[in-house]
């Protein structure tokens, strides 16, 4: 009887993991196809989707790494003024990016990448960022903040347009 119930327990954690996965693959895809973006600007259904999508890891960190290729430039109000681009190499940024989500205490899609992602995070960015990630109040921004600056406009800019889509229903 009693292995009865451990067959069971067992059978309902694997259910569950599997049901976890199924909801993490389907709301936490930062690549969206054409046709979802699309959808998504025309109702309101899709803009609560997209605004999932804003708050997923995975979306996390394509703009970490959009940053660290790309640079920002986006008026987050520190002295400093710009981050230029290619603080790192494109190839490290997905490692350093895997590494920044670590620190905020999230679990990257690629865990196995931390470990690498730290020592480039140590020599290329934690001069700015601090090693902890946590910036210097007022000059470099706290890169442990969830969500970041830059994906917190984002997601208000796609709340106000869910506000102006309701408004115009
Ligand atoms: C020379 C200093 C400096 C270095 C080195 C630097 N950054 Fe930055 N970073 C900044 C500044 C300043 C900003 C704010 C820019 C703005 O207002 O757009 C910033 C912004 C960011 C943001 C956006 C923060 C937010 O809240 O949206 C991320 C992410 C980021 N940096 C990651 C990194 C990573 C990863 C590295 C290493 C590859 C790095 N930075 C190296 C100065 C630096």
């Amino acid at each position: 009887m009693k292995h009865l119930w451990a067959v069971a327990g067992l059978l309902a954690f694997v259910g569950t993991a599997f049901w976890f996965n199924a909801v993490r693959h389907t709301g936490g895809s930062a690549h969206g196809t054409q046709k979802e973006a699309t959808a998504g600007a025309r109702n309101v259904g899709g803009q609560k989707e997209s605004l999932e999508r804003l708050r997923s890891i995975a979306y996390l960190e394509r703009y970490i790494e959009e940053v660290i290729n790309k640079g920002s430039s986006q008026n987050l109000g520190f002295a400093y003024g710009d981050m230029p681009a290619g603080m790192a190499d494109a190839e490290a940024a997905p490692k350093i990016a895997a590494y920044v989500v670590s620190l905020a205490g999230l679990e990257p899609s690629h865990p196995e990448w931390v470990k690498e992602g730290r020592l480039f995070y140590i020599s290329n960015c934690g001069g700015c960022h601090g090693e902890d990630g946590k910036g210097v109040h007022g000059t470099f921004p706290d890169l442990t903040r969830v969500p970041l600056l830059g994906i917190a406009k984002r997601i208000e800019a796609a709340q106000r347009a869910e506000r102006r889509m309701e408004m115009g229903r």
